[in-house]
């Protein structure tokens, strides 16, 4: 339960919240995008991934009614899929992810600066996670890049991302407090 005033902070917490939200809607067309592309591997760990969004987004709002703050929705708007390649679309995510990070950064630097320590203590892990999350994605595009551009690449470079996929269900089952990339 957090422990000081944190209404200062109440647009920049509605803000992160709405912006999980987009994030998972992003992953979620990501994921139909991959289907359409017969990517099955690439569709699951994208599915995986909305989850996680999801969660984070629940975090959020949990945090802001714990803190008699009000919670407000924003309208989503239509997540379109630029990409024309497996590859392009994980450069998209990357760097959507690199942005996602900038904002928490500036929104803990913004606690800081309020004296909101209670903020500035719950946001440092969101802060651990997007450096894992941009961790991830740039290990899947080195990987992508090892594997290459020959004939059966987009074979091999879902079924690695499908690999990544189970790996990130089954580290969620084993810690059932939520986490992970
Ligand atoms: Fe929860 Fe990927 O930002």
């Amino acid at each position: 339960m957090p422990q000081t005033n944190s209404e200062a902070l109440a647009p920049t917490l509605n803000m992160l919240m709405n912006g999980e939200f987009r994030a998972a809607h992003i992953y979620f067309q990501a994921a139909a995008w991959c289907e359409d592309a017969k990517l099955a591997g690439s569709a699951q760990f994208f599915l995986t991934h909305a989850s996680e969004e999801m969660m984070h987004m629940q975090k959020i709002y949990q945090y802001i009614v714990d803190a008699d703050l009000s919670a407000r929705f924003e309208a989503l708007p239509e997540p379109k899929i630029e990409a024309n390649s497996l590859v392009s679309l994980l450069q998209e995510i990357y760097q959507h992810e690199k942005l996602v990070s900038e904002r928490f950064i500036k929104a803990t630097k913004e606690a800081d600066q309020a004296g909101d320590l209670s903020t500035f203590e719950f946001l440092q892990w969101f802060i651990v996670e997007q450096r894992e999350e941009e961790m991830l994605f740039r290990g899947i595009l080195d990987r992508a890049a090892v594997i290459g551009d020959g004939p059966h690449s987009l074979y091999y470079i879902d079924t690695e991302i499908a690999k990544i996929a189970a790996a990130a269900v089954a580290a969620a089952s084993a810690t059932p407090a939520g986490g992970g990339a």
